[in-house]
């Protein structure tokens, strides 16, 4: 049925799709029937694929990646549409528009996307009041913070410890975004002496909330695919020295390399799809090499199918995320991915999801 849709939703800009989007959803959300008919067109269980990580059940290990659901406003009836948890936001302090239109573009061709959206949202308060309902959820819901754009780095930490402050009651875990390339100098807090100030008073503000009674909710480090092997080795040590509970690998690249519509790859932003498949296996399959089991990794960049997701969490993956694939692949994307997950589970002889997570180094 998406095949069809496709072709009528493809002829909408890229945004205005995702707004019609988000709106059907909130209509499906807003009545019973609509919640039942997305689950049951789109919802999968399997108890195979539950586990536990952080102590947190996840349904499936195949969620929605950061950038869908910008303000929270869907995350319930997206969780009835098969994906094993939701990561709303970018989050920032303060609303703000991002960056002018156009700033997203579909390279057809590649089933890739070039976004140079810039952290658009609503701010924290009113992201507060939406996930306030977070317990409603099907499935964990993760919240993705940022910086607004023009706060300067040397006061970055600030803008994070406000949206932990705002948000710390609400979702199950933390992203610490630092790797989007689309908030001038943001990378830059990849450094490691910027990125080990930040994490060090990100630590201290989540330690200072569970003192006034918050629970502890993990808190991870979403890094970019860009860095040389030798950065991200010591963005890495930096994460596990400074008390981060995860890792998110990756981000967008600005690598336009193999990009098959070369105006298109001349567009600013970062480009996610199946060319980000290589480079993001590669790099959980590093950390996990480095890290082991002491630091979960969350495996996102390009995963289209359930064999990708599958090496993906060969590499050291304890889960996955999907964002693009979901645009081409259409709403049944998360629970396609699963039930042949469950296929190549069988024919390797696995009988739970658990048993696949970093099996490669073994
Ligand atoms: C339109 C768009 C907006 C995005 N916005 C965010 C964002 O706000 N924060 C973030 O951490 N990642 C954001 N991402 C990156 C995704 O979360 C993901 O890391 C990336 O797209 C790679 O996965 P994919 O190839 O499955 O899409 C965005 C991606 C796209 C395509």
């Amino acid at each position: 049925m998406y095949k069809h849709l496709k072709k009528f939703i493809f002829k909408m800009d890229p945004e205005s799709a995702h707004e019609n989007a988000i709106n059907g959803l909130r209509m499906a959300d807003s009545i019973p029937l609509g919640k039942k008919v997305l689950n049951m067109m789109y919802g999968y269980e399997n108890p195979m694929l539950v586990n536990k990580v952080w102590d947190i059940v996840f349904p499936n290990p195949v969620g929605l990646a950061a950038g869908f659901d910008k303000n929270a406003e869907v995350y319930i009836p997206l969780g009835l549409m098969g994906f094993g948890h939701v990561e709303v936001g970018t989050l920032t302090p303060l609303a703000q528009p991002g960056n002018d239109k156009p700033r997203c573009f579909r390279l057809k061709e590649d089933q890739a996307i070039i976004n140079r959206m810039g952290f658009n949202n609503h701010g924290v308060q009113a992201a507060a009041k939406s996930l306030s309902h977070y317990q409603d959820a099907c499935m964990p819901v993760g919240v993705n913070i940022g910086k607004n754009k023009l706060t300067p780095n040397d006061q970055a930490a600030s803008d994070y410890e406000k949206c932990l402050e705002a948000l710390y009651p609400y979702g199950h875990y933390f992203a610490i975004n630092v790797s989007s390339p689309n908030t001038p100098n943001l990378r830059d807090l990849q450094e490691v002496d910027s990125l080990r100030h930040l994490l060090r008073t990100i630590r201290k503000k989540a330690d200072q909330l569970e003192k006034y009674g918050a629970k502890r909710k993990p808190i991870l480090l979403k890094v970019a695919p860009d860095m040389s092997d030798e950065h991200m080795s010591d963005v890495v040590y930096v994460a596990l020295e400074e008390g981060m509970d995860g890792l998110i690998a990756t981000n967008t690249t600005l690598s336009r390399e193999s990009v098959s519509d070369r105006r298109l790859a001349k567009e600013a932003g970062g480009l996610s799809g199946p060319m980000l498949l290589p480079r993001a296996t590669e790099c959980v399959r590093d950390i996990y090499k480095a890290v082991g089991d002491k630091m979960p990794i969350i495996g996102v960049g390009g995963i289209f199918t359930g064999d990708d997701a599958y090496r993906m969490m060969r590499a050291g993956a304890s889960m996955t995320q999907i964002y693009t694939s979901m645009i081409y692949v259409g709403p049944g994307a998360a629970t396609e991915i699963n039930k042949r997950l469950v296929q190549l589970m069988k024919r390797d002889g696995f009988t739970h999801i658990s048993e696949i997570i970093g099996i490669d180094h073994k």
